[in-house]
């Protein structure tokens, strides 16, 4: 059921690659254009808030939106308490009653089109029972998504574009038994000239960037026509260009691409040529992708000068070469395709040979392409009763949501109605002609209700039929021939008791009334088999610059040196003082000639087949030197024993003076300057080193102290060792510890600097909160640190969660500060995460802000920093827990 998850993971780093320099001259920012407001919605804009008493043009965004009485007939309404979040997300309707209901969209374009729909959810604590619940959405008959929210003040929602094969959309909410459902929004945009149109199929979204534009805000409405949110990034290792020209969008063929969105682009730092985008998406890997590239020159590049060309290859098929021309927008959408490796969207632009410019790239969207269509339609007509809210709907689907009283069977094409049971439901009028086209029917008891006229005859020409109960009913008449007959041949269960005008002979004569059933037509809506929607969202860290001091701190080669086996019986008198017992082996004191203390670390004897490259690793890691990396002194490789010498670090590891056993309690203080040294040992490896060292296995057990409780990092560079790198990025072997490893490492085994920086961030709050990365409750339930941690600071109970043992001793801006920097670290997606260069300039800000500090300052700056930390929460931890889309407003 992996599928039907809303939990995502995707794995995204956007690496980009370089061969040659080429400097490019950036022009002026354009003005903010002022933001047009409309006095009614666009057509082909349904926007419904639900739970709200009227309708009302929201000045924010310029779009009117509608009450939701007119789109569903069940639920009721309530408001939630205000708090940080927009319009929309101020009432909500809920389902108390029956397991399926549904809104009705009927746009006016109708069938056969696409449509780009968002729900939106806050749960808000509306109903006061403080439980979130969790919920199914359907589209028509098929799952979409299941609606998980994390905490009660997340803002979510969820998106797709439909591909609708009926005039009429039902968003259906299921209840699965985990609290009532409840929906804050919906929205439905036509998309008139569809570039995403493939073969009637659906597309969920998974990202959708506006690319070299630093403004920290988003394309929407009415930039986008169709209201799409386009995020504003600008990753690493980019340049951004832009123009304040005009860009010629009726030139071409992406008249729906916002303007905004053209008039920046970015190009890869020179000298490197190509813009790589890769990432990983784990529960979509048997998917098709599909991509749209769009591009815009905004340099004007005369004859004779440096020309740009170049390529796209997405998923191993190639497009191009392509050239810009200036200000002319162009748009590239791929055919779908599946990955080449399982999982893996892979995305290259690429200079051609010929090109004197690096490539250019303006927006990007991915998608995933949904299953094709699996059922036809069926027709049917059939009564409707208002004795339970279950009939909305389809009535045969979803499979474990029919409509009470039917059974149904899905043996065909499409499923059929086999029986239905409408006994003692308050039935009055005649026997529904409808009845006539469930063909497939095998048992229909309709006793007990208040039934009037004739036993039609059609009720014989049901092939299947066989029971019929029409007991306690106020039929007249005679039976039908047919029917008796079929009775009395065995075929057909008959029941007309309690019918006291009814003739049981043929000869009876006919009654006269003829009263109408109210029938109503209900179209058995068969549609696309859709899976889960939801999307990414990204969003900058607020950048500073990185000021890489640290690469100045890290300097001098040692001298590197090689010891015998003999020496490290030596050093280690026989191995006779053991430190600890590690991943890699066992850990023993030892002290060199020059009385210099030392951890030996013998690796164990198991895994030496992978240390084909241990030398040269060995090698390449004594000339590692930082301040907080533990330093490799030496190292042992004969051909039976292998063996690393470190540097001694007299206080043993951080984990150890966290633990509950510890008898000395670390402060504040030196929690903060533990972490900000981590986090400089971290930021060399990775920016002070080339190519950057990948950790891969960062824990508090991996941070050692020493005796001035200076923090180094330790066990850096090891894993590298033990893997089979040589053709591939991705490493097959998983490396890390439970807990501690990024969720998209440990799928994809693809380490990187992020995932370095999630271990990071489950470390910090380790440090914080003096508890461990992983906890199991009562139950043996496992808990992450970060979860239970995000429900408490959203209360605003900074207290909770530092470490009890400080009672209450430390700064409480500082305390929020380093929450916040670990709790941006273990976003599930990568690329959120902050570069270590910036955690660890945030640290230090932390530090600076404990110098500071005055009791009176302290506490009025509390609030300050509280209020943006739940505001940047917002958007962060939603993406924590369910990783889904925060809300653009
Ligand atoms: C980027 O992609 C190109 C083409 O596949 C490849 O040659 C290059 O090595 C990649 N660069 C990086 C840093 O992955
Ligand atoms: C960046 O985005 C903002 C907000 O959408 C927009 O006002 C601005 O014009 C954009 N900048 C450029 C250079 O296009
Ligand atoms: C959609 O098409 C109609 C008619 O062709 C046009 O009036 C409308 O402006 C279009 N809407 C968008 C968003 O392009
Ligand atoms: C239907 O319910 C059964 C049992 O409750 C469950 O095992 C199955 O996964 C459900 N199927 C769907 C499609 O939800
Ligand atoms: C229909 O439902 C009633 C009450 O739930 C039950 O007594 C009766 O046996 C059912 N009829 C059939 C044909 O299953
Ligand atoms: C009636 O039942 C038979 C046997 O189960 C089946 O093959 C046939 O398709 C059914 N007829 C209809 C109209 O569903
Ligand atoms: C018909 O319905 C009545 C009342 O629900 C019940 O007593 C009887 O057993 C039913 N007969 C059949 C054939 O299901």
């Amino acid at each position: 059921m992996g599928g039907r998850k809303a939990m995502l993971s995707v794995t995204q780093c956007l690496i980009f690659i370089m061969l040659h320099a080429t400097f490019v001259n950036l022009n002026v920012a354009v003005a903010p254009e002022e933001r047009r407001k409309l006095a009614t919605d666009a057509s082909g804009f349904i926007s419904i808030d639900c739970g709200v008493g009227q309708d009302y043009l929201d000045e924010e965004t310029g779009i009117f939106y509608k009450s939701d009485k007119d789109f569903t007939s069940t639920g009721e309404n309530e408001y939630i308490a205000p708090g940080y979040f927009g319009r929309i997300y101020q009432s909500v309707r809920f389902f108390p009653k029956g397991r399926k209901n549904c809104y009705t969209l009927r746009p006016e374009q109708g069938k056969n089109q696409n449509y780009l729909i968002r729900a939106f959810f806050i749960y808000g604590n509306y109903d006061a029972k403080n439980q979130i619940p969790r919920f199914d959405l359907y589209l028509g008959v098929d799952f979409w998504t299941t609606v998980q929210l994390s905490y009660a003040s997340q803002q979510t929602y969820y998106e797709i574009i439909y591909f609708s094969l009926y005039d009429a959309i039902n968003l259906c909410l299921v209840n699965t038994g985990y609290g009532t459902p409840f929906i804050s929004a919906l929205e439905l945009r036509h998309m008139n000239h569809s570039i995403y149109r493939i073969d009637s199929r659906s597309l969920l979204p998974l990202e959708r960037y506006d690319l070299g534009n630093s403004t920290n805000s988003d394309v929407r409405f009415n930039d986008d026509v169709y209201d799409r949110v386009w995020y504003q990034f600008t990753p690493n290792d980019y340049i951004s260009l832009n123009t304040n020209s005009n860009i010629d969008v009726q030139s071409t063929n992406t008249v729906e691409t916002p303007v905004d969105v053209f008039r920046t682009a970015i190009q890869p730092r020179s000298p490197l040529r190509s813009i790589n985008h890769t990432f990983m998406y784990n529960y979509y890997y048997d998917y098709e992708y599909y991509a749209c590239f769009h591009f815009a020159e905004v340099l004007q590049i005369s004859q004779g000068e440096p020309q740009r060309e170049f390529s796209i290859t997405f998923n191993g098929d190639n497009y191009g070469p392509i050239t810009l021309q200036y200000l002319k927008p162009l748009t590239i959408c791929t055919r779908p395709r599946k990955s080449r490796i399982i999982g893996y969207v892979e995305c290259f632009i690429i200079s051609t040979a010929q090109s004197d410019l690096p490539p250019i790239l303006n927006a990007l969207e991915i998608f995933v392409v949904l299953l094709p269509l699996v059922s036809q339609t069926q027709q049917m007509q059939t009564y409707k009763i208002n004795k339970d809210d279950s009939w909305q709907g389809d009535p045969c689907l979803p499979r474990n949501y029919t409509w009470s009283g039917l059974n149904c069977g899905y043996d065909g094409n499409s499923p059929r109605i086999i029986s239905l049971n409408l006994s003692e439901s308050k039935l009055t009028g005649n026997i529904s002609p409808s009845f006539s086209n469930l063909k497939a029917m095998q048992s229909l008891d309709l006793s007990g209700n208040e039934l009037t006229g004739i036993v039609p005859e059609f009720l014989a020409q049901l092939p299947n039929l066989t029971v019929l109960n029409l007991s306690g009913n106020k039929l007249t008449g005679s039976v039908p021939q047919p029917l008796v007959q079929k009775s009395n041949n065995g075929l057909l269960q008959l029941s007309l008791n309690r019918n006291s005008h009814l003739c049981q002979t043929y000869s009876c004569e006919k009654n006269k009334h003829n009263f109408l059933l109210p029938v109503v037509t209900s179209v058995t809506t068969v549609m696309v088999l859709l899976f889960l929607s939801s999307i990414f969202v990204c969003r900058r860290m607020r950048k500073q610059e990185a000021t890489s001091q640290s690469k100045k701190e890290g300097s001098i080669i040692s001298k590197n040196r090689s010891f015998s086996y003999l020496e490290i019986v030596s050093i280690t008198r026989n191995f006779e003082t053991t430190i600890e017992e590690g991943g890699f082996g066992k850990v023993y004191f030892g002290t060199l000639e020059d009385d210099t203390q030392v951890a030996v670390k013998l690796l164990s004897q198991y895994s030496r087949q992978g240390y084909k490259e241990f030398q040269a690793e060995a090698q390449l890691l004594m000339i590692v030197h930082h301040k907080n990396l533990v330093s490799l002194i030496g190292y042992c490789d004969d051909s039976h024993n292998k063996a690393l010498i470190y540097e001694y670090m007299v206080n043993g590891n951080l984990r150890d003076h966290l633990s509950e056993t510890s008898g000395i309690t670390l402060n504040w203080d030196e929690r903060l300057h533990i972490a900000a040294d981590a986090a400089q040992g971290l930021e060399y490896l990775h920016n002070g080193c080339k190519p950057p060292i990948i950790h891969r296995d960062l824990k508090t057990s991996n941070i050692l102290l020493n005796g001035k409780l200076q923090a180094k990092i330790a066990d850096f560079g090891l894993s590298r060792a033990f893997t089979n790198e040589s053709c591939s990025h991705i490493t097959t072997r998983p490396a890390g510890t439970f807990g501690y490893l990024d969720p998209e490492a440990q799928a994809s085994g693809n380490f990187n600097k992020k995932s370095d920086v999630y271990s990071f961030g489950i470390t910090l709050l380790e440090l914080i909160t003096g508890q461990p990365a992983i906890k199991r409750d009562v139950n043996g339930e496992i808990i992450r640190i970060q979860h239970w941690v995000i429900p408490i600071i959203e209360n605003g109970d900074i207290r909770s969660i530092v470490d009890p043992r400080l009672q209450g001793d430390f700064d409480t801006n500082s305390a929020w500060k380093a929450v916040e920097i670990a709790l941006s670290c273990v976003l599930n997606t990568a690329i959120r995460r902050p570069d270590m260069s910036d955690v660890s300039s945030e640290l230090k800000e932390c530090l600076a802000i404990i110098n500071l500090v005055t009791p009176v300052v302290g506490s009025q700056r509390m609030d300050r920093g509280r209020t943006r930390l739940i505001n940047s929460l917002e958007m962060r931890s939603s993406e924590i827990d369910t990783e889904m889309a925060p809300s653009p407003r």
